[in-house]
């Protein structure tokens, strides 16, 4: 398994470098396998996204753990308890190392989430999707703009009251949640872009070497590596970045 102590399950490993998991975001498992063969030992934990899981199902989870890779499975589930519950259940029959509910779901939606984890497979909340920026949240709540960073604290400070393992934000807003939430929360950060990237869709982007000094233990990489011109090219340049980055810190 990369990277995550299964010895002490539900906690948070000890801080060593930021993990990085690439977003398989693929309409099917015949591309998404290619690119795990294609990454080999560069790469050895793996995003499963609702476009590839709605394409595939449970066989393509089945497909990468059979390479040895672990599965982040982010489906960002909302829905009531019971059936959260429930999907999370089959979640961690599959051996799934980490999954998705949105915290805006509520205390009982993400308790019961947990719950039907169990301790194998972590619960990470979603806290404000890294698409948004203030005035597109402003419009979800119904103001002319809102403060994305509040809002990340809140429901962070929620899905940590209700159990869950970890959240995941922007490398904007990491260090702020690790510093008021303290070292226990797992940070889970999307939105990474190599210097140069094109940002797509997304409105707060980080470098993996920021969003890794911010404070995350686990980078999703979707386009930097997926969309390069040589996706082993760019995962290299990632792997560099943490390297780099973990040599100051140790060396603070
Ligand atoms: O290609 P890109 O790096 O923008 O992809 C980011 C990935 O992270 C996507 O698979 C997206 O679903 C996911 N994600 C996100 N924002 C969140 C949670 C997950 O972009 N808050």
């Amino acid at each position: 398994m990369a990277g995550v102590d299964a010895s002490v399950p539900g906690t948070r490993r000890a801080r060593s470098a930021a993990v990085p998991i690439v977003a398989l975001d693929y309409p099917d498992s015949l591309s998404a396998l290619r690119l795990v063969s294609q990454l080999g030992e560069s790469c050895r934990f793996y995003k499963v996204g609702s476009e590839l899981f709605t394409a595939s199902g449970p066989s393509v989870v089945e497909a990468i753990r059979r390479e040895g890779c672990d599965v982040f499975l982010d489906l960002k589930l909302h829905d009531i308890p019971n059936t959260v519950a429930g999907a999370m259940r089959r979640i961690r029959g599959m051996g799934v190392r980490l999954a998705t509910v949105h915290a805006s779901g509520g205390r009982a939606m993400i308790e019961a989430a947990v719950q039907a984890a169990g301790s194998e497979c972590g619960v990470l909340a979603v806290t404000v999707l890294t698409s948004l920026d203030s005035r597109a949240l402003g419009e979800v709540v119904g103001a002319e703009s809102a403060d994305v960073a509040a809002s990340v604290l809140r429901l962070a400070a929620l899905a940590s009251a209700s159990g869950a393992r970890g959240v995941v934000c922007s490398g904007e807003e990491a260090r702020l949640v690790r510093a008021r939430l303290g070292s226990s929360l797992e940070l889970l950060v999307p939105g990474v872009r190599l210097p140069g990237d094109a940002p797509g869709d997304q409105s707060r982007i980080v470098t993996p070497e920021a969003a890794a000094a911010a404070g995350a233990d686990y980078l999703v990489l979707g386009r930097t590596v997926t969309a390069a011109a040589d996706p082993e090219a760019a995962m290299r340049a990632v792997l560099e970045q943490l390297s780099v980055e973990k040599r100051l810190r140790t060396a603070e």
